[in-house]
This record gives structure tokens, sequence and C-alpha cells, in this order.
């Protein structure tokens, strides 16, 4: 059984709308849509934004519906010149950029007391995105490279900056890292998949809206045709 998640319902409209046999249960306050989608068993669901809304529907749907993958899609804000509005970001590791235990003498983005700074991607998921990607979406270009996340909707170049300094991120957003850390501590494999919908500089508010839905259709159309290809 394979977990997909969007933050938001635009991200996952399209997903739910391909899926047959849909049954629906309400789990804090989120809407698990249990069904088949291209032939294989999935539960999609809209977490909501951000970190604790991400991790409380990924350890539901390990704990509850027992899925032995994760995959968070859906936009991003690129970090970086060469990712342009449109492409999309396959991550190789999740970090949490406004994690700061600095003042114990922790990296930023090191949650305190655990083993690792970034949460591994798992590279089967991410080889099978890629091939995937080229063939439904040729047009744009795929990147693999870190995601970073937290609680912050980032439009401001000095804040952009920062972040890319710090933690070399390819795409800002506000779920994966949190899902990431969920798969890592259960130990299941995860992936994230973000298309750009701004460049999370001082236009980002306006680019979004611009751009968000197709975006969204960029991500989506690469999420139902990697469900086809996917193996368990
Ligand atoms: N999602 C899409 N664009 C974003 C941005 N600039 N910051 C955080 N999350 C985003």
């Amino acid at each position: 059984m394979l977990g997909i998640i969007g933050a938001m319902d635009e991200e996952v409209a399209k997903i739910k709308e391909h899926m047959t046999e849909t049954t629906i249960e309400k789990i804090a306050g989120m809407e698990f849509h249990k069904g088949i989608l291209e032939g294989k068993d999935v539960v999609t669901v809209r977490s909501g934004i951000g970190k604790v809304n991400a991790g409380i529907c990924t350890q539901i749907l390990i704990d509850h519906f027992g899925v032995n993958a994760v995959i968070n899609t859906g936009i991003a804000g690129s970090l970086r010149g060469d990712i342009k509005i449109g492409d999309i970001v396959l991550s190789t590791d999740t970090v949490q950029h406004d994690m700061d235990a600095s003042g114990f003498g922790y990296s930023y983005g090191q949650i305190p007391r655990l083993d690792t700074l970034s949460f591994p991607a798992d590279e089967k998921l991410i080889d099978l995105a890629e091939k995937c990607c080229r063939e439904v979406n040729p047009h744009i270009n795929v990147f693999r490279g870190r995601v970073v996340s937290g609680d912050q909707f980032v439009s401001e170049q000095t804040k952009k900056d920062t972040i890319a300094n710090i933690f070399e991120g390819f795409c800002t957003e506000m779920e994966g890292a949190a899902i990431g850390q969920v798969a890592y501590l259960n130990k299941i494999p995860y992936l994230v998949i973000r298309a750009i919908s701004d460049n999370a500089d001082d236009t980002a508010g306006i680019d979004y809206d611009t751009f968000e839905k197709q975006a969204i259709e960029n991500s989506a159309k690469l999420m139902i045709a990697m469900t086809a290809a996917y193996e368990g």
C-alpha cells in the first residue's frame, strides 16, 4: 500500500479523481481516501499545511493504514537559479530549516539528540520518479537534491539566501522534512516530489498565484505515472 500526501486540496484533487473503489475515513480532521490508482492500492490524503500536520498524517498512514512507502507530492519555492518555475525537484534528502538548537552547539537544522541532520529519501523511488518524469513531463527539467522544510512561506530574498547558503537546498516548502523524519523513525521508504511554483524571493507571492496551478499539474501527473510503474 502506497501513501500519497499533499498538503493542500489542490495538490491531491487530480489524484483523487483518478482513483476508483474509494472509501473515506476521517482521522485527526484529515480525510484518508483509500482505493485503487492505476491498478495499485493507495491511500491519498490532504494533510493540511505545515510540519505538524504532515507528521501526524504520515504516522497515521503507517499505523492505521499499514502503508509501506510514502510519497509527498506538491509545490515549492526554488532556491537555485537553474531550477525554474514548473521544474521538478526529487528529494535526495530533507532537512528542517527552522530547527535551531545552535545555542547548544548543534548545526542549524539538526534536531537535538537525533542521530541524523537530514532524512535520506529512498533511492529506488527517486530513480523511478526521474524515469517517469522524463516520460510524462518532457518539457521541464527534473532535479535530484535536498528539499528543505519549515513552517514558513519563504518570500524574501534575504531569507531565501540564508536558507540556500546554510542548507544547500534545491527548493523550500513546508512539509517534506516532517514526512521524512516520521518515515526515518519508522524505517519506511519515502520521497518528496515538488514542482516549482515560485522563486521564494520578493516576487514569490505573485508568482505563486500565477504558477501554482501549472506546477501542481506537473507534480500530480508525475505522481499518477509513478504509481502505475510502482512495484511495491
Ligand atoms: N510552497 C510553495 N512555494 C513556497 C515558498 N516560497 N515557501 C514555502 N513553501 C512554499
